[in-house]
């Protein structure tokens, strides 16, 4: 694709550079939201705090800088050496300038730590009475959420109402996590035997993204999460659902069959999936996510795998091999058995 011709030689490089560079920034532009992780574009009361601290910051640090780098030329241009020029009077001590760069600085720090404190305050994690709650527990590598008053138990996508302060209390299963959805909160450790809150009200639709962001072993960096906002009649509508178990279609042949799959007791040295997982009416494993509405979520595997029938099969054949140092092992499961298990899996909506 050619965007300037000229008969000169070389001439029409600058402006074709230019115009390239223009489109890639537009074609970047439009592709949706190129940064889905970014601290820049809160959708929450406590992400927008922060990222009107970090804003106020960078407007004193610019600041400074226009002064020091004005300063910084003005000198170097007219105090320059000139021919002929005689020895400059030397100068020691100079009270008034003295006294401005320090207290200058000083005075600046005030209005930085005043609006830092503030903030710190602002994101302690304390909610009001009426915060919808929810237990966050981190995995080696899957984030578990509870719901205590609505009797939800869920995994990786956390659903939230849209306009409703949340609640968040925060543990780990194992080592030290960190939950963070970058959009819509700052991080926040989850460990083991301790419990770490935080509290934001989101203000905006949508699924944002997030991850854990303490290093926590092999799959560290495939502990991913969502949260999806909803409008409050979506949230309870879904919040309905998941309070109750999904019934097998019994005219469904493949889902029988997923189910009793499901279900079987291997040889011994093998695994089982009722050892490791909840569904609810059928088992009560706690080791791994709990599977009752697996067929709602966007993604399985720690927020790796797409939830569609390739993503499944492919984390039933080998879950180590999508997620290294994965706790569920590569079970023997023959051709008809994954194709069970995938149409069961995929049926609890
Ligand atoms: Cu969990 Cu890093």
């Amino acid at each position: 694709m050619g965007f300037v011709f000229s008969r000169r030689p070389g001439a029409a490089r600058p402006v074709s550079w230019l115009a390239a560079g223009a489109l890639i920034l537009i074609v970047v532009g439009c592709s949706g939201d190129p940064y889905p992780q970014s601290t820049l574009h809160p959708v929450a009361d406590m992400s927008g705090a922060i990222d009107g601290l970090y804003r106020q910051i960078v407007w004193w640090a610019v600041g400074v800088f226009v002064v020091v780098q004005t300063a910084l030329v003005v000198t170097v241009i007219r105090f320059r050496r000139r021919p002929d020029q005689p020895e400059p009077r030397h100068v020691y001590g100079n009270t008034l300038a003295e006294v401005t760069w320090t207290l200058a600085p000083a005075v600046i720090l005030v209005f930085i730590a005043v609006p830092t404190i503030q903030t710190i305050f602002r994101v302690s994690g304390r909610a009001s009475p009426g915060a919808l709650q929810v237990e966050v527990i981190g995995h080696q590598w899957w984030w578990e959420y509870r719901y205590p008053e609505l009797g939800i138990v869920t995994a990786t996508e956390l659903h939230l109402p849209q306009g409703r302060e949340v609640a968040l209390a925060l543990t780990s299963a194992d080592v030290i996590h960190s939950f963070w959805a970058p959009k819509l909160a700052g991080k926040r450790d989850a460990q083991p035997g301790r419990t770490t809150r935080l509290a934001f009200t989101p203000d905006s639709v949508g699924t944002f993204l997030g991850q854990c962001a303490e290093f926590c072993g092999e799959s560290h960096a495939n502990m991913r999460l969502r949260v999806v906002v909803e409008p409050a009649a979506d949230f309870d509508a879904w919040a309905a659902r998941q309070a109750e178990a999904p019934a097998v279609d019994s005219t469904a042949a493949l889902q029988v069959a997923g189910l009793e799959a499901f279900r079987r007791i291997r040889d011994p040295g093998q695994h089982t999936c009722i050892a490791c997982h909840t569904i609810a009416g059928v088992s009560g494993g706690v080791a791994g996510p709990n599977l009752t509405h697996v067929g709602s979520r966007q993604t399985i595997a720690g927020g790796t795998l797409p939830n569609d029938s390739a993503g499944l099969a492919r984390w039933l054949r080998n879950a180590p091999g999508e997620k290294p140092g994965s706790l569920m092992p590569k079970i023997a499961l023959s051709d008809d058995e994954v194709a069970a298990l995938v149409a069961y899996l995929r049926s609890r909506q």
